[in-house]
This record gives structure tokens, C-alpha cells and sequence, in this order.
């Protein structure tokens, strides 16, 4: 990989050493060694089953590796972690997410639980002035204003989506994780989320974008990392990455890369 995307292991925002993952019997990351820096906003891209989600939970907490020694997965230097604290500086935002929150949670409180990191607001959490005003502003920026009394269970999947990104945007992470971010969206909802992400990066944050879309991947993303069967199979620079040959043996079909002013798309390759 190119020096000027290598990573310093002091501090680095992931530092993952040989860390295997099993889930039920079955290993599904292998010996994953990778560091990643703030501000180097990378995607993950791997095909249906490869581990992305995995991965993602292991960013989570949701998982850990198999223990030994000379294996760790250190965030932010530090390899054990208060849930509490790591959510107050990663927003993750994922499918399950969305499966996990009550129907009848407003759009307002949705967003006020983000500074509790809860799934909910509650009567006990002291909810100040100065929270309403950044949720309301938040529900501005993200132009669901309108959402603000909507029941979760009676809001359209973009409009849920948008409403757990104002969630997580709000108690302001240093990093943002997401998985598979605009499935389900519309043309015009899945540009404005794109949009929200782009603008987190230029202000500073980071993202790291687990994915099997790349067109859901912003032109400010510089690194690419190929997931396949659990094994990192190429990291570096998304243009060196990035191409049909190794996009159709990703995907093991034969694709064509489309690249337009740092968007992306692939189609079918032509016979022959
Ligand atoms: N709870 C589980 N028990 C056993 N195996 C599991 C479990 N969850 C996932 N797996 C397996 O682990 C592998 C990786 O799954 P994972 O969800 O990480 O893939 P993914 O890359 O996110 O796929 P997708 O693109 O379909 O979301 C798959 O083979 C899957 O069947
Ligand atoms: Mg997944």
C-alpha cells in the first residue's frame, strides 16, 4: 500500500492483529491484521456472506475475536472499552438497527436518545434545553423536521434511516461505522444520506463504510479494502483497487467498472 495511507500504529483508530472471529461453529474472519487511522476513511467491500457485518460488530462489541496471545483488536489504542464511553465516539449505524427500535418512539426522541446512547428516551434522563436545541437543529439539517411527532413504526425505511443517522450525528462521533448504508433508499434518499456522509468527512470525521454497493461509495473515501471468505484479499488506494478484474473475482462474476467524476458503478461485462 502506498506510504502516504499507511498507518501509525500509535494512533491508530483500529488495530486489528490476527484477529479470527467464529460464529456458531464455523470461523468467519481469518487472522484479520489491518490498522486504520482517523481520518482515513476507508470502505470494506465484500460480496453477500464474507464478513462485513462481522466485522462490524466486532467495532460494536457485539463480538469478540478468539482470544491468544499476540491477538487484539485495540480502537483507539485501548482494547477494552466501557460500552458506554466507545459510543459516545463511534456512531455505528446498521440494518439491525433499524429492527431494533419501538414503533412508537417519535422522531424527536429518536434523535434525543443518541445523546444517552439509548434506544429510547426515558424519564430519568436528564434531557436539557441545550439537547432539544441540537436535535431540533439536527432534524433541520438532515430536512426531516417534519418527522418530529412521527412514530418510528409509521415512517418510510429512508425516513427511519435518516432519522437514526440524525441519532448518531448528534452527540457529534469523532467516527462513523456504517453497514450497507442507503439499501432500501430511493434515487434522491440515497444521495442526500450520501451527502450527510460526504460533509462528515470534510469536517473532519471518519468513516468506515462496510459495503457490497460501490456506488454508495463517497469520492472523499481514498481506501478500499476487498473482504472475501473472511480474508482481506487487496487494501490500498480505491483507483489502484478498483477495477474489473478485481471486482469480478470479488464478486465472482465477470463485472465492468463504470467511474464518473469519483462516483462508481459496475455492470455486467460483455460476453467475450
Ligand atoms: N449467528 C450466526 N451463526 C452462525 N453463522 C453466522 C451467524 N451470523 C452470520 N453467520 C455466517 O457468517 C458469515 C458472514 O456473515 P456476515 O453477516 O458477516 O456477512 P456479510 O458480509 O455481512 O453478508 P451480507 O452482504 O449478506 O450482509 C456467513 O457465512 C453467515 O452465514
Ligand atoms: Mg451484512
Amino acid at each position: 500500500m502506498p506510504d502516504d495511507i499507511l498507518s501509525s500504529e500509535e494512533s491508530a483508530f483500529i488495530q486489528m492483529h490476527h484477529a479470527t472471529v467464529y460464529r456458531g461453529t464455523q470461523p468467519v474472519l481469518h487472522d484479520l491484521s489491518l490498522v486504520i487511522d482517523p481520518g482515513c476513511s476507508t470502505v470494506i467491500l465484500g460480496p453477500n456472506g464474507s464478513g462485513k457485518s462481522t466485522f462490524m460488530k466486532l467495532l460494536s462489541r457485539e463480538l469478540y475475536p478468539v482470544v491468544g496471545s499476540d491477538r487484539y483488536i485495540r480502537l483507539m489504542g485501548r482494547e477494552h472499552w466501557n460500552v458506554w464511553d466507545l459510543r459516545s465516539q463511534i456512531g455505528i449505524i446498521s440494518a439491525d438497527m433499524q429492527q431494533a427500535y419501538s414503533c412508537h418512539t417519535t422522531g424527536l426522541e429518536i434523535i434525543l436518545s443518541g445523546f444517552f446512547s439509548s434506544l429510547d428516551v426515558y424519564e430519568h434522563q436528564p434531557i436539557s434545553l441545550e439537547h432539544r436545541t441540537k436535535s431540533s437543529e439536527m432534524m433541520r439539517t438532515l430536512g426531516i423536521t417534519h418527522l418530529q411527532d412521527r412514530p418510528f413504526g409509521e415512517m418510510s425505511t429512508g425516513e427511519q434511516r435518516r432519522a437514526l443517522l440524525g441519532r448518531t450525528l448528534v452527540h457529534e462521533p469523532r467516527f462513523l461505522v456504517l453497514d450497507e448504508p442507503t439499501t432500501g433508499l430511493d434515487v434522491r434518499a440515497c444521495f442526500q444520506y450520501l451527502q450527510i456522509i460526504r460533509n462528515f468527512i470534510r469536517h473532519g470525521g471518519t468513516v468506515i463504510l462496510v459495503t457490497h454497493h460501490v456506488h454508495e461509495i463517497p469520492p472523499e473515501i481514498e481506501r478500499v479494502m476487498l473482504l472475501k471468505q473472511g480474508r482481506i484479499t487487496e487494501d490500498g488506494r480505491k483507483v489502484d483497487v478498483l477495477n474489473d478484474r478485481s471486482l469480478s473475482a470479488l464478486f465472482e462474476t465477470p463485472v465492468h467498472l463504470l467511474h464518473d467524476h469519483g462516483w462508481f458503478q459496475i455492470v455486467p461485462a460483455l460476453p467475450g
